[in-house]
Formats: structure tokens, C-alpha cells, sequence
């Protein structure tokens, strides 16, 4: 059985843990394959909204196994938080495997977060401030901790201190804060280990057999292709891939044995933190979808940056990602508007693009050319099928589909499971 990939298309907090949520039950595997705590994924079942930051969103389904990858940056006094609260709500989370490859957030690195866009001042990039960027960079730099690293105690402190080595002298020298003590560090983490290693495994393996066995495999991504260090609006960006190629190193599991990408889109636009976004709307129109669509933000609760759907990021993602489908949500959340603008271009200086522009110069200078597509004033919450949907709704849906560069398989018209037109099953 083949792997499916499922990943953002915009700047995040496109509904990603609905979709992972509503595919549960097809589902045996759901590995989280990049970033760490920084995602929010909101999921509602029923009475019960869930918040999930670092726990993939196939927890909530009984007989998934969750999988935290290799490409995953883990905060392990979250791990644990999280763990309690959503066996306090009765979720079972014992399934639960975690990948011996994976990094380790320490007390450092969100310090080290927090102090640097501190420093940035203006320049800053509005991370969530929970020590991603400076986990990755250790990562990169090669002075990471792993999670296998938790079960070698000579390991780990010789680690600690050579990461600790020149951040004390940024952090007492350059920003004037106090040095972190290594034994403080290593205490800390090895309360964790006893509990953590149950869980741990070769997850590559794991999945790979699990593939074998003809088991379906979901890779679920945090954050979104704008977002993505590489594709994404560097430098305001997250400090990992969560694009499909992401899917891959973040999971041990090869490209060929991944066949459906599916990337989930809002059916308007939002971006929180610093960063161009070229359909960004700071007038009341921009106020009136954040209050409908409720966009504020589920990690830090900051206000959703708002605006027109952007079919050119849509296009972008669908051609870096090789999207197979897109899920198009929050539909319901245009109703009421007499006219919904599209942006089918950009104008850059004078010049049109049609695509991506090339550098980030001509990104920042980027203003919409949009289209005007009719609205609709029915409640299209009730809809279950493309017929039930009013006709200038069904004509929006098919005119974004004909600008994305991939069919859109399913339309989200509400938070809850089952408010969801299924035009074509993912798997
Ligand atoms: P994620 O980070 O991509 O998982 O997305 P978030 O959970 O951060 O943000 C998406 C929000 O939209 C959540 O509050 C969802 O409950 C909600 N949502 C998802 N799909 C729909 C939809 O089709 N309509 C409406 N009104 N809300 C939706
Ligand atoms: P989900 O998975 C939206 C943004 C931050 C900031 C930038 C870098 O819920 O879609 P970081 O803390 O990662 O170094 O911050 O990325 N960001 C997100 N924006 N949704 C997310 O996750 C995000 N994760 C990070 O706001 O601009
Ligand atoms: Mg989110």
C-alpha cells in the first residue's frame, strides 16, 4: 500500500488536523515528519475541540499508531504535558512511537529563541518563541541532542556541554543574560528518559514493514510550504521542510513509495508573524474573516494575518509539492459576501507574473491582480455533496480548482468532522 502525504499549502493553519482527522479511520500510521511544538492543529469532534501541538492529530483515532519522525524537533516537558492531558480526556495515547533519530528541544533553544528575535528587533521573523530555529540549527551544526542520546548519560552530557560551550558566551557576552549550567540540562532531560523509552524506535523500519504489510501510512506535516526554509518566504520562514520532499527525510520512507500528495488550502488566505503576503487585507473585509473564520492562532493566540484566496502561492505549492489533490476549506466562511476577489497574478513594478516570482525583492513588491467571483448568501454548512452547494459556490470551488493546478477532492464547510463534501476519496 502506498504512502500519502498531506501537507499545507499556504502559511499554515489550513486545517490540517481536520483533514489528518477525517482520514483516520482509512488510516494505520500517522507520522509527523518535520517541525515540532510551533504547529496548532485544532481538531473538533462532536462537543470536543482538541489542541494538538506536538501529538500527531491521528491520536484521536483508536487503532492508529502516532508517530513522531525523525525530522521532528521534540520538547519533551510538552511531550509529556500533552500526553497527560489528552489521557485525562480519555484519549489513549500508549500507541504512541517516537523516533530515536529525532532532535531534542532543551531549555537553550527556546531561550535562544526568544533572546534572538529580542535582538532582531525589526528585523525579527515572529517565531512562536518555543525553540525551533535554534534546535534545527544545532541539528545542522551538528550539535544536536537526540532522543536516543537520552540513554547514554556520558553521551548526552558531553553534548550538552559542547552545545552549551558557545551559547554561554553569546548568551553572557552578546545579550547580556546568564550562562545555563549543563548539569541543570542534563537533570532535566534525563527525568524524561524512563518514560520515553518504551516509546522509542527505529521508526524508518518500522514504517518501511509496515508498508510491506500493506499498511496505509499517512505523513502528516506541521506548518506549510510558504513556511518552508527552502520554498517558502525566506528568511520569515520555519527552520524545516515541511514541503513533500520534507515528507520523506522527516520519515525514512523513500519517494517512490509515496503516490498521493494532498495539500489543504483555505479557500481565502492567513499568515501569522512577519513575512509578505501579498493578498493581506488591513481593512475591514480583512477584520471580517478573521472574526467568521475565528482566526486567531492556537499556539501563541496571536491575530491571523487575513486576506483573498492567492492562486498563485496555490499554484507554487502544487507544483513544488506534486500536489495529487487539493482539500479546500473554510468555504462556509465566504457566505454572506456579494463578491469574493481571486488573485490570479501578480503585478511587480508594472510586470505580471503569473508564477512565483523568482527572488524575495520582487515577492515583498508583489500586488494582487485579482479576478471577481460571484458570492452566495445561503448557509452552505448543511451541504455533503458539490449539488447541495448553492451554484455561485460550486462555481468558485471549480474556478479555484481550474486555477491551482490540482483537482480539490474534498471542500470543508465547517470545523466539525462531518461538515465535509467528499467530491472523490485520498485513499
Ligand atoms: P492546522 O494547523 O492546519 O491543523 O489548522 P488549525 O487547526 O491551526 O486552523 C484551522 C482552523 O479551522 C481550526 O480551528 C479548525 O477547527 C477550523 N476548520 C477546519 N476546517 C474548517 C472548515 O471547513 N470550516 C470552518 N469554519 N472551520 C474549519
Ligand atoms: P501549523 O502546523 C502558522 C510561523 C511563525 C513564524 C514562523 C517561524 O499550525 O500550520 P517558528 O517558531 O517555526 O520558528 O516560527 O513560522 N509558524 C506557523 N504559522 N501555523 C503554524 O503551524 C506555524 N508554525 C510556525 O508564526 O512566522
Ligand atoms: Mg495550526
Amino acid at each position: 500500500m502506498p504512502a500519502i502525504a498531506l501537507l499545507g499549502a499556504q502559511w499554515g493553519d489550513e486545517g490540517k488536523g481536520k483533514a489528518t482527522d477525517l482520514l483516520g479511520e482509512r488510516v494505520d500510521y500517522v507520522v509527523k515528519f518535520n517541525g515540532g511544538n510551533n504547529a496548532g492543529h485544532t481538531v473538533v469532534v462532536g462537543d470536543q475541540k482538541y489542541a494538538l501541538h506536538l501529538l500527531p492529530s491521528g491520536i484521536l483515532t483508536p487503532g492508529v499508531v502516532p508517530v513522531i519522525g525523525n525530522g521532528v524537533v521534540v520538547d519533551l516537558s510538552v511531550l509529556f504535558r500533552e500526553i497527560d492531558e489528552m489521557e485525562a480526556r480519555g484519549i489513549d495515547c500508549s500507541r504512541l512511537v517516537v523516533s530515536a533519530n529525532a532532535h531534542v528541544i532543551t531549555p537553550y533553544h527556546v531561550q535562544m529563541d526568544k533572546v534572538g528575535e529580542r535582538f532582531l528587533g525589526k528585523q525579527k521573523i515572529g517565531t512562536t518563541g518555543r525553540g525551533i530555529g535554534p534546535a534545527y540549527a544545532d541539528k545542522m551544526s551538528r550539535l544536536g541532542v537526540r532522543v536516543q542520546d537520552l540513554f547514554d548519560e556520558k553521551i548526552l552530557r558531553q553534548k550538552v556541554e559542547g552545545a552549551l560551550e558557545t551559547k554561554n558566551q553569546l548568551l553572557v557576552k552578546g545579550y547580556n543574560r546568564k550562562a545555563i549550567a549543563v548539569d541543570d540540562v542534563v537533570t532535566e532531560i534525563l527525568t524524561y528518559a524512563e518514560r520515553l523509552k518504551p516509546m522509542v524506535h527505529d521508526t524508518s523500519l518500522l514504517l518501511q514493514r509496515a508498508l510491506d504489510d500493506g499498511k496505509v501510512v499517512l505523513l502528516e506535516a506541521g506548518q506549510a510550504t510558504m513556511l518552508d526554509v527552502d520554498h517558502g518566504t525566506y528568511p520569515f520562514v520555519t527552520s524545516s521542510n515541511p514541503t513533500a520532499g520534507g515528507a520523506c527525510t522527516g520519515s525514512g520512507i523513500p519517494p517512490t513509495r509515496i503516490d498521493r500528495v494532498v495539500a489543504v488550502a483555505k479557500a481565502y488566505s492567513t499568515r501569522v508573524g512577519e513575512g509578505p503576503m501579498p493578498t493581506e487585507l488591513l481593512d475591514a473585509d480583512g477584520d471580517r474573516l478573521r472574526d467568521v473564520g475565528a482566526e486567531f492562532g492556537v499556539t501563541t493566540g496571536r491575530p491571523r494575518r487575513c486576506g483573498w484566496y492567492d492562486a498563485v502561492v496555490a499554484r507554487y505549492a502544487a507544483r513544488v509539492n506534486g500536489v495529487t489533490d487539493f482539500v479546500l476549506t473554510k468555504l462556509d466562511v465566504l457566505t454572506g459576501l456579494e463578491q469574493i476577489p481571486v488573485c490570479v497574478a501578480y503585478d511587480v513594478d508594472g510586470t505580471r507574473h503569473d508564477e512565483m516570482p523568482m527572488t524575495q525583492t520582487e515577492f515583498h513588491h508583489a500586488t494582487p491582480v485579482y479576478e471577481l467571483l460571484p458570492g452566495w448568501d445561503e448557509d452552505i454548512s448543511g451541504a455533503r455533496a458539490m449539488e447541495d452547494l448553492p451554484k455561485a459556490a460550486r462555481a468558485y470551488v471549480e474556478s479555484l480548482e481550474a486555477m491551482s493546478g490540482a483537482p480539490i477532492s474534498v471542500v470543508g464547510v465547517g470545523a466539525d468532522r462531518d461538515a465535509t463534501i467528499a467530491v472523490r476519496p485520498l485513499i
